[in-house]
């Protein structure tokens, strides 16, 4: 039964108080509208590989570990230390040289090396390059589960066979490489400029949604609480075999759709060839 968590969740966000995400909502209407989409999203996946009771995600979720500090890395630590989490984030150049970012992150935000990013993560964001998700610490993401945001662009990333043949999609990949993680593709398809200012309120009308797709039903549901945190509703795809439906030249790729819009064009996407 979903209730009884959702009631601890109730209490426990209750008792916390000290997680006011930005005070752009009410915990208590987050809490509910939470354990609502669980419900519908435990409906959709219950065909899916590894279906398990979704759990809400409790309040004490406090550190969002991040991997990579460009675009969607420094944009989606805005939009967490805003909703109150705190962040500890890395590049490939090494702490020393995320000072400038730190500053403007505040507090809430340390740097630390990509073990560290990893280690210190509860939930953990890989915001670099396709190309060089092999550089990924496999070990110390052993456990955790781990948002991908990526998207292939072969200038960029190299060519590769299985994603020019649509045989994989690029989470596939990610979760091959980090063969002990619980991979969710999220925040692929949002210009990363718009993460910390389009979040609204859970419950708005016009709420922007973000696709999420996963092989583990409680990592989706992570995942699914921590958008809602940031102020998006989360549309769940299926699992990382059909994150496809958001990725480049898809009709939902960086544009600005609704829970309902989603859920109206993921069914009838077609597959496009990345080239
Ligand atoms: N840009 C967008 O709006 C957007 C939107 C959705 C999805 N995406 C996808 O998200 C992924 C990241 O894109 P981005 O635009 O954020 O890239 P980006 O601005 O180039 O940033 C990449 C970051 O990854 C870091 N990095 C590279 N190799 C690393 C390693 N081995 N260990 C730790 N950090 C490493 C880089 O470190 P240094 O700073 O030291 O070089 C850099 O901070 C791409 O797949 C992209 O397609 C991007």
């Amino acid at each position: 039964m979903i209730v009884v968590p959702v009631i601890a969740a109730v209490l426990a966000t209750i008792s916390s108080g000290e997680k006011e995400p930005g005070v752009r909502f009410n915990w208590l209407a987050h809490v509910c509208s939470l354990a609502a989409q669980l419900l519908r999203d435990k409906s959709r996946d219950d065909d899916t590989r590894n279906a398990q009771p979704a759990q809400p995600v409790p309040a004490s979720m406090a550190t969002i570990g991040i991997i990579g500090s460009g675009n969607i890395g420094s944009n989606v630590a805005k939009a967490a230390i805003a909703a109150g989490y705190d962040v500890v984030i890395s590049n490939s150049r090494g702490p020393e040289s995320l000072t400038h970012l730190i500053n403007e992150l505040g507090e809430n935000a340390r740097a630390g090396t990509t073990e560290e990013a990893a280690e210190a993560g509860d939930l953990v964001l890989v915001a670099v390059p396709l190309g060089k998700v092999g550089e990924l610490p496999a070990d110390a993401l052993a456990g955790k589960v781990v948002m991908d945001a990526n998207n292939y662009y072969p200038q960029r990333d190299g060519r590769i066979a299985e994603l020019d043949n649509n045989e994989a999609t690029t989470s596939e990949l990610v979760q091959r490489a980090l063969p002990d993680s619980q991979v969710v593709k999220a925040f692929n398809h949002i210009n990363a400029k718009d993460i910390p200012s389009d979040g609204t309120a859970a419950g708005t009308l016009d709420r922007r949604a973000l696709g999420i797709a996963g092989d583990d039903h409680a990592a989706k549901a992570l995942v699914v609480s921590f958008l809602d945190a940031l102020g998006y509703d989360a549309v769940d795809m299926g699992p990382l075999a059909e994150s496809w439906r958001t990725e480049r030249d898809t009709p939902a790729y960086g544009k600005r759709v609704t829970r309902a819009e989603l859920e109206e064009i993921l069914p009838i996407v077609e597959r496009v060839q990345q080239v």
